[in-house]
């Protein structure tokens, strides 16, 4: 559906130009939900503002469905980013109006709508965010889920096929977090629209996204399913932005029950199941096959938005030769493993 390449951005800063986009290509299909993350300052917004043109890049192009809109005339833009709903971090509702005309507002905009058109689609969509009551309240005297889901609501008004996201859940507590991506997997799958968004939260690369990009200095630097990238990063950076706590610190907590002292027969495997292979026989595989011993060190069991998995740290002990067949069935079995020590 989305199709970026080659994007190249600069700013001019005082005489000079620098870099924020540079060479970014990735596509997005149909339907998916497709998370950027990096650090701040990595371009992140930048590039989510370009999918609309808000931004406009400097060279590069970016196909929706087949148009290139970096290439259109400002009438068919305006006609294209109807198809292309935006919401913000802190939701960008007008304070003086009501949660009606604020929902209302992009229709009124294209003033080719009568009232009572207007009127029905409005109460679909706070039908749809759950606001029914809200109507005629203003946004002070609404927390901040229900304010991002009058966000959500003004941007899914005019029927778009795409929702853009920057930072949205940002500001809000966690389980209103929870609530609000419960609501964009709704809008995702009941409505199959595609969404893009940035996060710099890994629950919500979590719950929803079916892929990830990893942005720095304006580079994706990796790229790919969630659970790959969640469970084996291969960059630094993305091991940094997506293993909250390292295995020297969790060796560190529990040395008082556990000590390990690194030989060559003794080693600790961090192995990482994803889909089919989460239910597998690994271990008492191994264990039929060599004369090794395991320790399971720590383990954990969950979804990587439809994808099960499983990741378990062990300790091995045996020989290199056992280490050697363990590896080889791991391989054979589809079963990501990491020796870390
Ligand atoms: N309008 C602008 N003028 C000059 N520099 C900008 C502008 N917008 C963003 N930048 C710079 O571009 C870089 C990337 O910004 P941004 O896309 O907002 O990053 P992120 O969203 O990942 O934090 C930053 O160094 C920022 O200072
Ligand atoms: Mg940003």
């Amino acid at each position: 559906m989305i199709k970026v390449s080659n994007l190249f951005k600069s700013y001019k800063v005082k005489k000079k130009q620098h870099s924020v986009l540079d060479d970014i290509s990735f596509e997005v299909g149909a339907g998916q939900v497709y998370g950027i993350i990096g650090r701040s300052g990595a371009g992140k917004s930048t590039l989510i503002k370009c999918l609309n043109l808000l931004e406009v890049p400097d060279s590069g192009s970016i196909m929706i469905d087949g148009v290139d809109i970096t290439k259109i005339s400002a009438k068919e833009l305006r006609k294209e980013r109807q198809q292309i709903g935006v919401i913000f971090q802190h939701f960008n509702l007008l304070s003086s109006k009501t949660i009606f005309e604020n929902i209302a507002l992009p229709l009124v905009l294209q003033s080719n709508y009568s009232k009572e058109e207007i009127k029905e689609q409005v109460n679909k969509m706070l039908q749809l965010v759950g606001l029914q009551d809200f109507a005629n309240k203003y946004p002070a005297s609404l927390s901040g889920g229900q304010k991002q889901r009058v966000g959500i609501a003004r941007a899914l008004i005019t029927k778009p096929k795409l929702l853009l996201s920057d930072e949205a859940t940002s500001a809000l507590d966690p389980q209103t977090t929870a609530s609000i991506l419960e609501l964009l997997l709704e809008i995702n799958q009941k409505l199959g629209i595609t969404i893009v968004l940035i996060t710099h939260e890994l629950e919500v690369v979590r719950k929803i996204c079916d892929k990830v990009a990893v942005i720095d200095s304006g580079k994706i630097i990796e790229e790919g399913d969630s659970a790959a990238i969640l469970l084996h990063p291969k960059e630094a950076l993305t091991r940094k932005l997506v293993i909250e706590e390292g295995f020297e610190l969790y060796l560190e907590n529990v040395k008082d029950f556990y000590s390990f002292e690194k030989s060559s027969e003794r080693h600790i495997i961090l192995l990482s199941f994803i889909g089919e292979n989460t239910y597998q026989p690994v271990l008492s595989n191994i264990s039929k096959a060599t004369d090794c011993h395991f320790s399971i060190l720590r383990g954990e069991l969950d979804r990587i938005k439809n994808t099960p998995f499983g990741q378990l740290l062990i300790e091995f002990q045996g020989s290199e030769s056992a280490l050697a067949t363990a590896k080889n069935i791991l391989k054979e079995m589809n079963v990501h493993y990491e020796i870390i020590y």
